[in-house]
């Protein structure tokens, strides 16, 4: 252990190499994001599976593998595991029977962004900071906003005006001070860039800051451990931002150098986006490291609604060393997947996750993906949060007639 009493040795510029060291507050470097470097020999010596096996359940079993100092206590919700569901009647019917969905939406605050902030909210606590501000598509905001109340720490959320309804409320309910903005994120992501200073806060936009990262890097590691240090052939994640793609795969990075996987093999990565937002799709397609802003970008898949990632290159270059690819699917199909993987599994699909399903389908069909490929879908948040995607009829009965001839 380090100084600081964890395993991170500095963080480093994956730009121009630069190194910066652990314990202090970081943000960017020319612009993009900083990279958490652990001592991975080190932690091979302190820790190995048998050992993480005996820890109870949850993302912090990965204690070594996060930046958070071993004496400092997690600032925490109760993270997971979350389940990794067989689902053998959706996957029959998009050509996968195999099909594996990892259930995010059972996490605080309903999505995977619970993880992120679990991280980013513990490590901002222990250095002392005390106003943490973040422009969010919708869930973020809310898991800023929970973590924040647990720290008791103050949150500052920035939202475009139309961002769903649930997000809304529910960061209010936990106690954040919650801006509507008319733009879209990476304009409520310049707002909080330009009044950082002014109005004390410190910026905990995706990627903007390190250790949100990390703690969606524990959807790679959990994953691995779920399935004894296997991994499946092939991941589809609904990809905005792109922190939990690029997570997982400093996930399985991390565990190969430590020597715990027992493939080689990554999985190829599907980023999915839809075609209402799709700036990395027209990046891949065009062979382009950088993705350029995608104008008038509108999904009901709000998550994925980021015209501009600024870890665009990081995303791109996971995707293509995996062998995978960045694909879109057509927004108007995302009511039908999302309706339809509900109804057969029983499990809340977000409207995110079923533009993966969408994905799928198209990748089965064109051959990308084999019918036996073990195949896993992240779902990534809560069905319930996007009321906005719900209304649908329900036929009402008089409960003075007989019921038989009015179900007839
Ligand atoms: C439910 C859901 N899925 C996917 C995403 C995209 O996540 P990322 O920014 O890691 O690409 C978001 C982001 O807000 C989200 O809320």
């Amino acid at each position: 252990m380090n100084a600081v009493n964890c395993h991170v040795t500095h963080l480093e510029s994956p730009v121009d190499g630069s190194r910066f060291a652990p314990g202090i507050a970081h943000g960017t470097h020319l612009g993009r994001p900083l990279l958490v470097a652990y001592d991975i020999d080190g932690i091979r010596r302190s820790v190995d599976p048998e050992t993480l096996r005996r820890r109870p359940p949850g993302m912090w079993r990965y204690r070594e593998l996060l930046p958070l100092p071993a004496d400092q206590v997690p600032v925490s919700l109760g993270e997971g595991p979350t389940p990794l569901l067989s689902c053998q009647r959706l996957g029959g019917a998009l050509g996968v029977p195999g099909l594996v969905v990892k259930d995010e939406s059972l996490l605080p605050t309903g999505s995977f962004k619970a993880r992120g902030m679990a991280v980013a909210v513990s490590m901002a606590s222990w250095l002392g900071l005390k106003r943490l501000a973040a422009p969010t598509a919708g869930n973020a905001g809310g898991a800023l906003a929970a973590y924040c109340a647990r720290a008791g720490l103050e949150a500052f959320v920035l939202m475009p005006e139309d961002t769903p309804v649930v997000n809304r409320l529910e960061a209010i309910l936990y106690g954040a001070k919650v801006f509507l903005v008319n733009g879209l994120i990476h304009e409520c992501g310049a707002l909080v860039r330009d009044n950082a200073e002014s109005c004390r806060w410190f910026d905990m936009s995706t990627l903007r800051e390190p250790y949100r990262l990390e703690g969606k890097k524990t959807m790679g590691l959990e994953l691995a451990d779920q399935r004894d240090w296997t991994l499946p052939d092939a991941i589809l994640y609904p990809t905005g931002g792109g922190t939990g793609l690029v997570g997982m795969d400093k996930a399985f990075r991390e565990l190969r150098a430590l020597g715990w996987l027992k493939t080689d093999r990554f999985p190829r990565f599907y980023a999915c986006q839809s075609n209402g937002c799709a700036p990395l799709a027209r990046a891949w397609q065009a062979g382009s490291r950088h993705a350029e802003t995608f104008k008038g970008a509108q999904t009901r898949a709000s998550g994925l609604r980021v015209p501009a990632a600024v870890g665009d290159f990081l995303i791109l270059d996971a995707v293509k060393a995996s062998g995978g690819r960045v694909v879109e699917a057509d927004e108007e199909r995302i009511d039908f997947q999302m309706r339809r993987a509900c109804s057969l599994e029983g499990i809340a699909i977000c409207p995110e996750t079923a533009v993966c399903l969408e994905a799928l389908e198209n990748l089965v069909k064109d051959g990308s993906i084999g019918k036996d490929d073990d195949v896993l879908v992240w779902n990534t948040g809560a069905a319930q949060k996007y009321i906005e995607c719900l209304e649908a009829p329900a036929r009402r009965i008089d409960k003075n007639l007989p019921l038989a001839p009015q179900m007839a």
